[in-house]
């Protein structure tokens, strides 16, 4: 009896440690404003100098985002525009990205 409910607390702790770092693609939207000047406000780029990132896969948007933040992907401007964000706020603009169509 113990055991069942010390596995139920384990369940529900991942359960909600799980949903805590799911990306959220509604926040996602209103954190890419920033980046909606060059890479479109749906992520399809009207701009050739400028990468479209609509429709790109959720994994590699994170880890290149990750990669110019600090510095292993180099480009200044990239640094500094995320500089100033975190993790969290990374995953949820990638999972925004990724859920909108490529044009
Ligand atoms: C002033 C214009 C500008 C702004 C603002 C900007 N970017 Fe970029 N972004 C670029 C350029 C130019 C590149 C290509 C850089 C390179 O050569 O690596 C790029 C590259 C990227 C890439 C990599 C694309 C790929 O296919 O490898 C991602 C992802 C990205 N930007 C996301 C963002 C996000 C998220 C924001 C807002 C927080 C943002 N950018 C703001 C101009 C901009």
């Amino acid at each position: 009896m113990r055991t069942a409910a010390l596995l139920a607390t384990i369940a529900l702790t991942a359960v909600s440690a799980g949903a805590a770092q799911a990306a959220d693609v509604e926040a996602g939207r209103q954190k890419s404003a920033s980046c909606a000047g060059c890479h479109g406000a749906d992520g399809n780029s009207m701009s050739p100098m400028n990468p479209s990132v609509a429709g790109q896969k959720e994994q590699y948007l994170v880890t290149t985002m990750l990669d110019y933040k600090n510095g292993k992907r180099q480009h200044t401007l990239m640094q500094a525009v995320l500089t100033p964000l975190s993790e969290a706020d990374i995953r949820d603009i990638a999972a925004f990205y990724a859920s909108q169509k490529c044009q």
